[in-house]
């Protein structure tokens, strides 16, 4: 009976392991500044990606650069990047390269919270960026390129290489949530709340079923508002 109880202990355990939790109405916060606090986040790969979208949301009040989604292979550093370089500049890198989108001032002023999607079309090699549901004028790279499954997502901190190197000066400090990303090369369908988009497919990393690691000072609340 004992061995019984310790072996579906130990189920449970591995189970708990790969959990999905559904994060919904749930925040994570970066409390402080630091080079170790971060999140990991599992997706569910299926191969190489043609098309992506990420979709999250944030609250901060940094000035600086951080950044916003990191996503590292044990080859390459960069392989995708959503990247705050200053106010009313963003960044996404795939491969290693960068396109910078320009946020308009007002496109931020409806909130206080930042709803952006960023997606990429290797067909075309076209990026989109939405930033509180507006489109900012699309730019291309990478065309052609198939992004690896292969790698590691970190929130709150850039990854200079796979799983590590972070620099303090480029960690997130703030709120994010809502954090989704689908197979697909265009965020129209995105846009709408995720909870309620029939039209789109099953995302490959979803809030409402997160597969996560907390590291270092983050802490899930109740998001405010
Ligand atoms: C990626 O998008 C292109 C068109 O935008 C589509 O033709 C292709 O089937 C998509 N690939 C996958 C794997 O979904």
């Amino acid at each position: 009976m004992a061995k019984l109880q310790l072996w579906l202990f130990v189920l449970a355990g591995l189970s708990g392991a790969l959990a999905q939790t559904d994060l919904r109405g749930q925040v994570f916060i970066f409390p402080r500044e630091s080079a170790d606090a971060h999140v990991i986040l599992s997706m569910n790969n299926r191969g190489p990606l043609q098309n992506f979208t990420v979709c999250l949301q944030y609250l901060t009040d940094l000035t600086r650069a951080y950044s916003l989604f990191s996503y590292t292979t044990r080859t390459r550093d960069n392989e995708l990047l959503l990247y705050r370089e200053k106010p009313g500049l963003i960044s996404l890198f795939v491969a290693g390269e960068a396109v910078t989108f320009k946020v308009p001032e007002n496109t931020g002023t409806h909130s206080a919270w930042e709803h952006v999607c960023a997606s990429w079309e290797s067909a075309t090699g076209i990026a989109e960026l939405w930033v509180n549901g507006i489109p900012l004028p699309r730019k291309g790279l990478k065309k052609g390129y198939s992004v690896s499954d292969q790698g590691i997502i970190v929130l709150g901190q850039e990854q200079d290489r796979f799983g590590g190197a972070f620099d303090a000066k480029q960690s997130f400090v703030g709120e994010m949530t809502d954090v989704y990303m689908w197979e697909l090369g265009t965020s129209t369908d995105a846009m709408g709340a995720p909870s309620t988009g029939s039209q789109l497919p099953p995302s490959i990393l979803g809030w409402d079923a997160l597969r996560y690691q907390l590291k270092g000072y983050v802490v899930l609340k109740p998001v405010l508002r």
